[in-house]
């Protein structure tokens, strides 16, 4: 299976993303995880992308096609992979196309920004492995731990909610066109994301194996 999650900053993307690997033995590829892992470890790609991140920007088409093209040729990837926060504009799409990419899915979890707002400011992530949690709504076993590796857990330098303002503006200009693009191509399902992860989960589980 082949497949991209759409959605705006929050939608729980990364969440989901998560469960659906663990169901389909596929691996998740965030553009986001990849680039703050860079940063963190001030490599030149890093520290090309750091500004923009920060800003709440979208980092160059460019930088973002050469992070895809490599990790796809990777050996995981080859019965299938789950796309995290990538495409988000629609040049992306079209390199994804470019490259004869044949995605199967794209998955648009739909959230009102006003509930994203609510979600981000209680988000926290590991440190380590990037897995993500929420103070109310999803919380660790063990304050502050990741259950999955036991890294610290920390909130994200660009869920300050001026750059989360930002982050939606940019979604609704530059990503929110896609759903018309993957429409247009007879891809698109649409789940609206509910009010706690396991009922957007049934609800996403469900639209990939048809019963949706
Ligand atoms: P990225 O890391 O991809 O961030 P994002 O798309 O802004 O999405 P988030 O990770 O913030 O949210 P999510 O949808 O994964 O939600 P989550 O599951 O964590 O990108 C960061 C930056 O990198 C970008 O701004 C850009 O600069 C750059 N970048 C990355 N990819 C790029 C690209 N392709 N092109 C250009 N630039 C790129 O959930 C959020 C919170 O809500 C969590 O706390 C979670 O526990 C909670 N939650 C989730 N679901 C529910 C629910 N149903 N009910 C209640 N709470 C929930």
């Amino acid at each position: 299976m082949k497949l991209i999650l759409l959605g705006a900053p929050g939608a729980g993307k990364g969440t989901q993303a998560e469960v659906i690997c663990d169901t389909f033995h596929i691996p998740s590829i965030s553009t986001g995880n990849i680039i703050r892992e860079a940063v963190k470890n001030g490599t030149e790609m890093g520290s090309m992308a750091k500004e923009y991140i920060e800003a709440g920007k979208l980092v160059p088409d460019e930088i973002i096609i050469r992070i895809i093209k490599e990790r796809l040729s990777a050996e995981d990837c080859k019965n299938g992979f789950i796309l995290d926060g990538v495409p988000r504009t629609v040049a992306q799409a079209e390199a994804l196309d470019a490259l004869g990419v044949e995605i199967d899915r794209v998955l648009n979890i739909e959230v009102k920004d006003d509930v994203i707002m609510k979600r981000l400011s209680g988000r926290r992530v590991c440190g380590a492995c990037g897995a993500s949690y929420h103070v109310q709504f999803k919380p660790s076993a063990k304050p502050e731990i990741c259950d999955r590796c036991g890294g610290q857990l920390i909130v994200r330098k660009d869920d300050e909610p001026a750059t989360v303002r930002e982050r939606l503006a940019v979604y609704h200009e530059q990503t929110e066109p896609l759903v018309d693009y993957y429409t247009a191509k007879g891809k698109l399902v649409t789940v609206e994301g509910q009010e706690n992860v396991e009922d957007t989960s049934r609800l996403i589980l469900a639209a990939l194996e048809g019963r949706g």
